[in-house]
C-alpha cells in the first residue's frame, strides 16, 4: 500500500464557463463555436454535483468565480452573482470539502476585453479591483486562492496560435499578456495577504514534461519562464500535467499510449517535473491532471500511474499536498466543443444533462478514501 501525507487534499477540479453555463463574457459573443450555451447547468446543478464528488471521498474541490458574473459593466458589481458563489462556497463546505477558488481561468469580462485586456496598461489595477471585491466578500471562508489559470496556455492559444478569443497570432502580444497576467498575480498576491494573511495564494501552470533536444529551451519558455516572473509571490505551486512532448511528435504515428485528443500519456513526466518544480522551494499541488477519455478505458490506469509518480516524488522529499482531477464532469473543452470527454461523471448532452459515474470515478473514491493506493 502506498500511503498518501496526512491531510493531503484529494478533489477534482473545474472552471465556470466550462460548466456552468449562462455566462455571457468574451468568449460567448465570440461566435457559435465559442458558445458555451446552458453548459451542463452546473450553475443551477452544483449541489447535485458536490453530492457526487462527495460520494468520490473528495475532501477538497477546485472550481473558479467568473469575473464576467461578478463585474459585467466595469466597476459595477452584482451582488446576487456574489451570494450565488457564497452559496457554491457554503455547499463545499457543508460536505466538508475545501475550496481552491480560481480567480481567472481564461475568461474575461467583455469590457475588459473592450480596453485591450490584459494588454492594457492598468489591467492588473482592474484585475485587483475585481480580486478585493471577491476576498473581501470570502475571506472568511476560503483560504487558497488561485489567482491565475495557465497563463502560457492562454497566451499561447489568444495571441500566439489564434485559436480563441481575441484571435490574435503575435509572438510579441502573447509576451506582453504573460507580464501583463504577471502584474496583475503579484498585485492580488498582496491585496489577499493585506486582507486575510493567512490566505495561500499561488497560480496553476500547465508544464509539459520534454523530451529530447530541444528540452532546455521548451522548459524554460513553457514551463518556468511565467513561474520565474513571480517567483517571490506565491504560497504554493498549483501544478498542471496532462501530457509529454518531443521532437518526434511531428511524426503522424505516435508511440505509446495516448489520449482521445492524440496528447501523449507519460505518468513518470510528473515526477520529473516536480523534481525541477522543487526549486521553487514551495508546498506544491496538482490543480489538474486527466485526460479526454470516453470509453473510460484508460482513466483508471492513468490515475493510478500518476498517483505512483506523485507518491515516489513525496516519499523522495517534495512536499506535495493535494491532488485534483480534470475534471469532475464532462465539460466544454474549449476551442474543441463538448465532443472530448474529460469527466470521471459523464454527463449525457442528450438526455436532460444527466449525470452518469464512470467506472473510474469507483477506482478514484477509493484511492480518496483510503488516502492511498
Ligand atoms: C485547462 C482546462 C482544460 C484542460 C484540458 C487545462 O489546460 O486548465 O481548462 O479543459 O486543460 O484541455
Amino acid at each position: 500500500m502506498l500511503k498518501f501525507p496526512e491531510n493531503f487534499y484529494w478533489g477534482t477540479a473545474t472552471s465556470s464557463y466550462q460548466v456552468e453555463g449562462g455566462i455571457r463574457n468574451d468568449w460567448s459573443v465570440a461566435g457559435k463555436k465559442y458558445d458555451a450555451g446552458i453548459a451542463c447547468d452546473h450553475y443551477h446543478r452544483f449541489e447535485e454535483d458536490f453530492d457526487l464528488a462527495k460520494s468520490m471521498n473528495n475532501n477538497a474541490h477546485r472550481f473558479s468565480i467568473e469575473w464576467a458574473r461578478i463585474e459585467p459593466e466595469e466597476g459595477k458589481f452584482d451582488q446576487k452573482e456574489i451570494e450565488h458563489y457564497r452559496n457554491v462556497i457554503l455547499a463545499l463546505k457543508k460536505r466538508g470539502m475545501e475550496p481552491f477558488v480560481t480567480l481567472y481561468h481564461f475568461f474575461l469580462p467583455i469590457w475588459f476585453v473592450k480596453k485591450d485586456g490584459w494588454l492594457n496598461a492598468d489591467a492588473a489595477k482592474y484585475f485587483e479591483r475585481f480580486v478585493e471585491k471577491i476576498v473581501l466578500e470570502y475571506k472568511d471562508l476560503v483560504k487558497f486562492w488561485i489567482t491565475i489559470n495557465e497563463a502560457n496556455v492562454y497566451a499561447s492559444h489568444s495571441f500566439l496560435r489564434g485559436n480563441w478569443p481575441p484571435f490574435e497570432k503575435s509572438f510579441y502580444k502573447s509576451q506582453q499578456v504573460l507580464k501583463g497576467i504577471a502584474e496583475a498575480h503579484k498585485k492580488s498576491y498582496e491585496v489577499i495577504h493585506k486582507i486575510n494573511p493567512d490566505s495561500q495564494v499561488g497560480v496553476s501552470q500547465m508544464c509539459i514534461s520534454y523530451k529530447g533536444i530541444l528540452r532546455f529551451f521548451s522548459e524554460y519558455y513553457w514551463n518556468y519562464q511565467f513561474l520565474d516572473q513571480i517567483k517571490d509571490f506565491q504560497d504554493f505551486i498549483g501544478l498542471n500535467y496532462y501530457f509529454s512532448s518531443s521532437v518526434f511528435d511531428i511524426l503522424p504515428i505516435k508511440l505509446g499510449s495516448i489520449s482521445d485528443l492524440n496528447w501523449k500519456i507519460n505518468p513518470q513526466g510528473i515526477y520529473k517535473l516536480l523534481k525541477t518544480l522543487k526549486g521553487y522551494n514551495r508546498p506544491i499541488y496538482i490543480t489538474e491532471n486527466g485526460l479526454a477519455d470516453a470509453k473510460d478505458e484508460k482513466r483508471k490506469n492513468f490515475i493510478i500511474n500518476h498517483l505512483k509518480w506523485i507518491h515516489k516524488a513525496i516519499e523522495d522529499g517534495i512536499d506535495v499536498r493535494g491532488y485534483f482531477h480534470w475534471s469532475l464532469i464532462d465539460n466544454l473543452e474549449l476551442h474543441r466543443g463538448f465532443g472530448p470527454r474529460f469527466g470521471l461523471v459523464e454527463i449525457d448532452y442528450e438526455n436532460d444533462l444527466k449525470r452518469i459515474p464512470r467506472p473510474s470515478s469507483k477506482a478514484y473514491s477509493e484511492i480518496c478514501k483510503n488516502n492511498a493506493l
